[in-house]
């Protein structure tokens, strides 16, 4: 069964999808998700000297703003990209970071790509979205194209949906507590009908219950795992 994320449909709000990405966001840069898949990049860098990390279903780019601030990216292009591109941001992102080149229009991970020679593809907290009958499929057209990273930061373990319900209380004081220019409407999403906070663990259910099928890979190069995240490496296929 492939249950339906409020985050695929085009009928969510875009204000309330944005919410939901900036919630994820902080969760996941509280829990250190951000830091540990930047470490593994970096050690993967070092083995195979990448001229550009694409950061495919980029959503706000969070990879790609940190990575910036490393000084051995210094010589890479960091190119964020999504199937919904949030343009604003990505101009916003290109203008403040000297190394991000973001791309506008939508890019479909499923999809095959022309990507630049000696890229590293990384597709973060996102290859869950698509059904898993095309995930081999998907990963061999992509591997034509570059090395290619998955990670996720949610297992199908029981702490991986403890933090989802967990997650009602955080995207509340997020939302109340966040002053920034949209606070209204991110109070709108929360009170008085906790709309944003029941979806927002709805979504994190459904993201660790899609996990499993992160497992038994045929072409998988390596691999490292926490109790909650997931880091997965492809190999560039050789014959392309
Ligand atoms: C949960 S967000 C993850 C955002 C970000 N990568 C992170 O690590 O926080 C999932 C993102 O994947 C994008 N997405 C889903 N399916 C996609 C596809 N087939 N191609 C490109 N992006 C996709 C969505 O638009 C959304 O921005």
């Amino acid at each position: 069964m492939h249950l339906f994320e409020f985050m695929d449909l085009k009928t969510t709000p875009v204000s309330l999808k944005r919410l939901l990405r900036e919630s994820l966001e902080f969760v996941l840069d509280a829990n250190k998700y951000y830091d540990f898949v930047c470490a593994e990049i970096e050690n993967l860098h070092n083995q195979h000297h990448y001229n550009q990390i694409i950061e495919l279903g980029a959503g706000q780019a969070p990879l790609s703003k940190r990575l910036s601030e490393k000084p051995w990216t210094s010589q890479l292009t960091l190119v964020p990209c999504d199937l919904y591109p949030i343009e604003n941001h990505y101009k916003h992102l290109q203008t403040s970071y000297r190394n991000i080149k973001p791309i506008l229009k939508p890019i479909d991970f499923s999809k095959p790509h022309d990507w630049p020679k000696n890229s590293l593809l990384v597709i973060s907290a996102s290859f869950h979205h698509i059904h898993p009958k095309y995930k081999e499929e998907i990963v061999t057209t992509i591997l034509k194209n570059g090395d290619l990273v998955i990670a996720e930061p949610l297992r199908q373990n029981f702490l991986s949906y403890m933090i989802s319900i967990t997650n009602f209380f955080t995207i509340l004081f997020f939302s109340l507590f966040n002053y920034q220019q949209g606070w209204l409407k991110r109070v709108f999403w929360c009170i008085p009908l906790p709309i944003a906070p029941l979806i927002f663990v709805w979504e994190g259910f459904v993201s660790a219950l899609r996990q499993s099928y992160l497992k038994d890979w045929s072409n998988l190069e390596d691999s490292k795992t926490t109790y909650f995240f997931q880091f997965l490496f492809f190999k560039r296929s050789q014959s392309s």
